[in-house]
């Protein structure tokens, strides 16, 4: 039988005092994903630049239990588009997820596969549900200052990057004139996938 587990989460950075996993996402995982190729290209030549970083404590990936963790975008920008996650669909569509922001600024851009989309703002205190079939996405829109949010999802829910990556996200957030602005992604292509 598990017993109690418990962990301390503090600022100002906001890393568990225990966790499972160091998740580590560099430029070079946004393939494709970002909307100015030429200056990610460019980025990446020079230097594979840390995005985000994911901190994730273990529970079987199983239903009933919760796996939960905080994941940390820092402040950056390829070209006008801000440093944000790969994002994904739960491989279990039916799988939601609660979102505590901590610190920090920043939108979560979602969709679902019949193209119904959301962007929702992320400030410190603020709760997002992610309701099933929802796709999501974390994106830093502060010039500085990292957006750290502490997230809670089924265990057996699974990631599908695949669609994402085919795909892409409906919409795009761009640092319009010092605002962030949520912009139709032109490349954009319902995959089709029919779920
Ligand atoms: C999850 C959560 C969350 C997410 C991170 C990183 O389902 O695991 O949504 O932990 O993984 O915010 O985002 P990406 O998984 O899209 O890289
Ligand atoms: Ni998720």
């Amino acid at each position: 039988m598990d017993k109690p587990i418990a962990f301390e989460l503090h600022g100002p950075e906001f890393i568990p005092s225990q966790y499972d996993k160091h998740i580590v996402r560099r430029l070079s995982s946004m393939d494709g994903q970002y909307l100015d190729l030429e200056t990610y290209q460019e980025m990446l030549t020079k230097d594979d630049l840390l995005l985000y970083e994911v901190y994730e404590i273990e529970r079987p990936e199983v239903a009933g239990e919760l796996l939960h963790g905080v994941s940390i975008v820092h402040p950056g920008k390829v070209g006008q588009e801000y440093f944000m996650t790969k994002g994904h669909f739960h491989a279990v569509l039916d799988t939601a997820e609660v979102y505590y922001c901590l610190k920090g600024q920043g939108l979560m851009v979602l969709e679902t596969p019949e193209g119904e989309w959301a962007v929702e703002d992320l400030s410190p205190g603020r709760v997002l549900y992610v309701p099933p079939r929802w796709a999501h996405r974390s994106v830093n829109t502060a010039n500085q200052g990292d957006l750290i949010i502490f997230f809670i999802y089924p265990g057996h829910s699974g990631h599908d990057y695949g669609t994402i990556e085919q795909q892409g996200f409906r919409k795009l957030v761009i640092d319009g004139a010092g605002q962030p602005t949520v912009i139709d992604n032109p490349r954009w292509k319902a995959s089709g996938v029919n779920r």
